[in-house]
């Protein structure tokens, strides 16, 4: 790594060093920085329905089991038996009512709690000896649920979740409360690429400028009625707390003509209607958008569109679908990406289909989209570990002038919380790194640096005693 006061600099002003996206020490410090105590995406509670339904997720290398209890409490708690230290469910997901350890037996119910022990009186003097009582796995320091999207922290002084998501949740609705019963998922399908996993994060943010040219094969095989680049450059980008997205500009019409040209039918709009606030609404009757792709800081992203999902089908018979997915970093040049399918509870099981079948074409390991925006990552992430990029600095002014002012005013009558530029630029890139050099210049607290400190001494020790 470089200077670190001059890289957070740097960044700050939309001229992003090179290596950042290829780097163990800048990773380092992000895995310390931003994904031990930033609020992490880890599952939807539609994905574990019934008591006993479980699902195994990680942040960095924690691993845990995300279980709704028989009293259909969510529970998320550290894999990790408590005798020796083994992984205790090595499914990915499943039922059960408890979880045997397969290293010497202890079990654990499925909220937690030590319940067997193997030769408990003779190995331990039974409850006397050892009491199983009390005893229960390590639960993640802090756990929040919003619109049945499950967040969890590694920090247990983190902002409080609301605090954090502050007003992005307008722009969360969208996509995951369509109707007051909220959403269904499907998924996740889960693949790696090699690719840093800001790149990916950034894009989902604001990056309306790449559609055009990365993804031109898939507006001309005609998955879209509209020529891509004009529905980008007229929609808005928006930023506001912690996320920020993209939105197209809809044809004219009222909040449920757009809705219909969308592919929504009637009675999914009668939902919308109803579980969505009157400035939601504005934002699509008055405002004329239709929100996009987004990222929520520091790596779950959201992704709605509509493509024509038959190709034999009129223009104007497209179906909308709706994707969210996190970017888990593995190293500084892999990323492990968890991808969901999420539609409306209530919508019909033609719709589920459709939309379905939208996402397939569009988004997971196979779709087109996906395989179009991969390449250009990890050609970014390889390139940028070399020596030359050390001397580079990426231009991510767009949108600015040379005195740092926006090329264009900000909306002054757009009806969502945060600020919104119509046409392009890279303002959502710039906030969201700004974010990253925000945590990473922010002090770990005190009884991290102690320990951190303690490291440090002991391994200076060790070089002593050599
Ligand atoms: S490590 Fe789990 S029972 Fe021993
Ligand atoms: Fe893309």
């Amino acid at each position: 790594m470089n200077d670190l006061s001059q890289m957070l600099a740097d960044v700050r002003r939309g001229m992003i060093p090179a290596y950042v996206y290829n780097d163990e020490e800048v990773f380092k410090l992000e895995k310390e920085h931003i994904f031990e105590r930033s609020w992490i995406f880890l599952a939807h509670e539609s994905e574990i329905p019934e008591p006993g339904d479980y699902v195994v997720r990680r942040i960095l290398e924690d691993n845990f089991i995300v279980a709704r209890d028989e009293e259909g409490q969510v529970r998320v708690m550290f894999n990790m038996c408590l005798h020796r230290g083994m992984q205790i469910c090595r499914a990915e997901l499943g039922n059960a009512s408890h979880f045997r350890c397969s290293y010497h037996g202890w079990s654990y119910r499925n909220d937690g709690k030590l319940v067997g022990l193997p030769f408990h009186n003779e190995a331990y003097g039974g409850e006397d000896g050892f009491s199983k009582s009390g005893q229960s796995l390590l639960p993640a320091p802090a756990v929040e649920t919003f619109n049945g999207l499950i967040f969890a922290n590694l920090d247990p002084n983190a902002q409080p979740f609301r605090e954090f998501l502050g007003d992005f949740a307008f722009y969360l609705d969208f996509y995951t409360r369509q109707s007051g019963d909220g959403v269904e998922v499907r998924g996740p399908q889960r693949w790696r690429v090699k690719s840093n996993w800001k790149i990916g994060a950034e894009n989902a943010a604001g990056d309306s400028y790449h559609t055009p040219q990365t993804h031109r094969s898939v507006v001309e095989i005609g998955l879209f009625r509209e020529p891509t680049g004009a529905k980008r450059k007229e929609g808005a980008l928006y930023w506001c707390d912690k996320g920020g997205g993209t939105t197209y500009k809809l044809p004219p019409g009222t909040f449920r003509e757009r809705l219909r040209y969308v592919g929504y039918t009637d009675e999914m709009i009668d939902r919308m209607e109803s579980s969505w606030s009157l400035e939601q609404k504005r934002l699509i009757s008055d405002d004329g958008f239709m929100i996009s792709a987004a990222t929520l800081f520091p790596s779950f992203s959201l992704v709605h569109n509509w493509p024509k999902v038959d190709a034999n089908a009129d223009d104007d018979e497209v179906v909308p679908f709706i994707t969210m997915r996190v970017w888990q970093p593995i190293s500084a040049t892999e990323t492990e990406i968890l991808s969901w399918f999420i539609v409306d509870k209530n919508a019909t099981e033609e719709f589920k289909e459709a939309s379905y079948k939208g996402y397939l074409m569009c988004f997971g390991s196979t779709g087109m989209f996906e395989q179009d925006d991969v390449e250009n990552w990890v050609s970014i992430t390889s390139i940028a570990g070399g020596s030359m990029a050390r001397r580079l600095l990426l231009n991510s002014r767009m949108g600015l002038t040379s005195a740092d002012k926006p090329l264009n005013t900000p909306l002054a009558d757009f009806h969502g919380p945060g600020l919104a530029y119509v046409g392009y630029g890279e303002f959502n890139q710039r906030a969201l790194l700004k974010e990253w050099a925000d945590c990473i210049e922010r002090p770990l607290d005190q009884k991290e640096q102690l320990a951190m400190g303690e490291k440090i001494l002991a391994s200076g020790t060790k070089g002593r005693e050599k």
